[in-house]
């Protein structure tokens, strides 16, 4: 009988994260905060042949992958399964078949060594990867999530709980990177390979913010950006006019990303948080890196930045959300399901 209601909490328990929401599956031991096993299988490539993620495709890769992944893991932290504290896995938001894979895997697990499953939602794994760059950091802090799915800033007032301060009405800044890589003839995945092209290009172009007008000023919209570089690529190819793609490429991240930077900082400048923190692919970007650097250093903030590999999916970040949920005795049944939509509250 998995019985988990006699676990004593532990401060510093050893927990195994699993993710399998999108085309990475993932495994890694965390003890405390410290990261001492991260291991990351990646079908991106195979996804790249079709121009985006497969999701038939992303599900049997993970079934192929998550045995290896898990054990890679354990084998680098030097630990053994029955030494693990609790089962930190994804439920959702993401592919539901992808989900399945890692959830599965991580009942069974739980299940049989009698460890608290933890169920995690993937936007907060993104969230929590701050707390691995820096194992101290406590709440409160402004958040600046930008990943494929989601872009919004947040306000994290506890562990447990973060009110939305700005969002976007329609795409995320990520999903924008990567239609716009798609018209410029990128391949997938598309955030890295437009940063790439455009540093070699200048920001000559003028497409409309990112920032909505409505919406009190504190509303990203990037479907109008989106198609505005849509637009002037079809405009410059009707005219028979070449199209300088590095400097649309320079243009687009510019439009895409100064308002996220500058939005952050003013939002935690009127709640009067200290701290910025972020999380999310599109803060593997290094343009929004230095500036998010620099304007957090002229206006006084601390800024929390994780490192790029914890800023796009893994597990490490699962795990750390995992113990925000540990300390909280937040433990999971085993009848969970995946769930493919998460709302961000
Ligand atoms: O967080 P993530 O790995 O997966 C989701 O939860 O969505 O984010 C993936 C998104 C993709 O849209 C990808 O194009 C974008 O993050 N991304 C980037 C960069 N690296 C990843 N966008 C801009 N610049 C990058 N260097
Ligand atoms: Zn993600």
């Amino acid at each position: 009988m998995y019985d988990i209601s006699k676990h004593k909490i532990k401060a510093e328990p050893l927990i195994l994260g699993i993710e399998s929401s999108c085309d990475e599956t993932a495994c890694a031991v965390i003890m405390g905060r410290k990261i001492i096993a991260d291991k990351i299988i990646s079908s991106a490539s195979e996804q790249a042949l079709y121009g985006g993620v497969v999701p038939e495709i992303a599900s049997r890769a993970h079934t192929d992958a998550v045995d290896e992944v898990v054990a890679d893991a354990l084998k680098e932290a030097g630990v053994r399964p029955n030494e693990i504290d609790a089962v930190a896995v994804t439920y959702g938001a993401g592919l539901l078949g992808a989900l399945l894979v890692g959830l599965s895997f991580a009942k069974s697990f739980a299940h049989a060594l009698g460890i608290p499953l933890i169920a995690v939602n993937h936007i907060r794994g993104h969230m929590a990867a701050a707390y691995l760059d820096k194992p101290d950091l406590k709440p409160p802090f402004i958040t600046l999530l930008a990943s494929g799915g989601h872009t919004a800033i947040l306000h994290t007032k506890t562990e447990l709980e973060a009110e939305v301060l700005a969002s976007t009405t329609d795409d995320a800044a990520g999903e924008a990177f990567d239609k716009v890589a798609r018209v410029l003839g990128l391949p997938y995945p598309g955030g890295p390979n437009v940063q790439r092209l455009a540093e070699s290009g200048t920001a000559d172009v003028e497409f409309p913010s990112a920032l909505a007008r409505h919406g009190g000023g504190s509303t990203f919209s990037y479907s109008g950006l989106k198609t505005a570089v849509i637009n002037y690529i079809h405009t410059a190819e009707q005219r028979g006019q070449a199209v300088n793609r590095a400097n649309v490429a320079a243009s687009f991240q510019r439009a895409a990303i100064d308002p996220l930077v500058k939005k952050t900082v003013e939002l935690a400048l009127n709640t009067g948080a200290s701290t910025v923190t972020a999380g999310g692919g599109v803060i593997a970007n290094g343009y929004l890196r230095d500036s998010l650097k620099k304007e957090c250093l002229s206006a006084g903030l601390e800024l929390v930045l994780p490192e790029k590999r914890y800023c796009t999916d893994n597990a490490a970040m699962i795990a750390s959300e995992g113990l925000n949920q540990y300390l909280a005795g937040n433990f999971a049944p085993l009848s969970i399901n995946a769930k493919a939509q998460i709302p961000l509250k």
